[in-house]
């Protein structure tokens, strides 16, 4: 729709974005669109394929493999969202696992992987009415996004949450593991030289360790609700 804007939502990992962009989108009508699922659906391609380990990482393969690689979102009406699909397969709880996790900022790293899968986000935002969650929506995807929210909160904490979530799912994990992983992928998400996860200075940050999901849901709902009234009464001048 005309007045319809652009929600971006960046910031740490495991700071519940995706779990704030769902509930946005929802009450707003809008489509969701995590990117980290993208960027881990190419890490899944690349461990799927032998193309990454501990020991070695074919960087050159991948990069040639890109056009082979094709990422797509079906919404699915029983959970309410829309999951990933790599050539044709739901990948959605694959994508989820450790493994995945522990590879895919290193991924997230190549300039190449990045230019195809922002161009694709682009592509899928060109009419508006989104909620993209993810590191550099508002820094480079959307610089132009109406709203743009950034989210932190204390890495132990964040760890705790992560920690439960995979518990819930019955996934075998120890505590210790996820922390490592929070802090490791915040520095390689942070210090990275192509499109590193920063706020920019328009975004408004939202710490929420001591927030519980409803009071931040609340938050941003209401600047969702601010920015698309200014949106109308700006288009209603022109
Ligand atoms: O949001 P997430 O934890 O599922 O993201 C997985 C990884 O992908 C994260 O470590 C950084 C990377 N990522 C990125 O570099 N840019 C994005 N727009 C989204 C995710």
């Amino acid at each position: 729709m005309k007045n319809d804007i652009i929600i971006a939502i960046d910031g740490y990992s495991s700071t519940g974005k995706s779990t704030l962009a769902k509930q946005i989108a929802k009450a707003l009508n809008y489509i969701y669109i995590d990117t980290g699922a993208m960027y881990r659906a190419v890490t899944f391609y690349a461990l799927k394929n032998n193309l990454i380990s501990p020991k070695h990482f074919n960087k050159t393969q991948l990069i040639k493999d890109l056009d082979n690689i094709d990422i797509d979102f079906k919404y699915n009406p029983e959970k309410g969202f829309a999951e990933v699909y790599l050539n044709g397969k739901n990948i959605e709880s694959e994508i989820r696992k450790m493994q995945v996790s522990n590879f895919v900022s290193d991924i997230a790293a190549i300039p190449e992987v990045r230019q195809k899968l922002v161009a694709q986000q682009r592509q899928i935002g060109q009419k508006k009415g989104v909620v993209m969650d993810g590191r550099d929506i508002g820094s480079v995807v959307f610089p132009d996004a109406e709203l743009k929210i950034f989210m932190t909160a204390d890495p132990n904490i964040r760890a705790q949450r992560r920690y439960q979530e995979l518990k819930n799912k019955g996934l075998d994990i120890n505590l210790q593991e996820v922390l490592d992983n929070v802090k490791k992928r915040d520095k390689i998400d942070s210090e990275r030289s192509t499109s590193p996860l920063i706020q920019t200075p328009d975004a408004i940050k939202i710490d929420n360790s001591n927030l519980t999901r409803k009071q931040q849901y609340e938050m941003v709902l209401n600047l969702a609700k601010q920015k698309i009234e200014t949106n109308k009464t700006a288009s209603s001048k022109n």
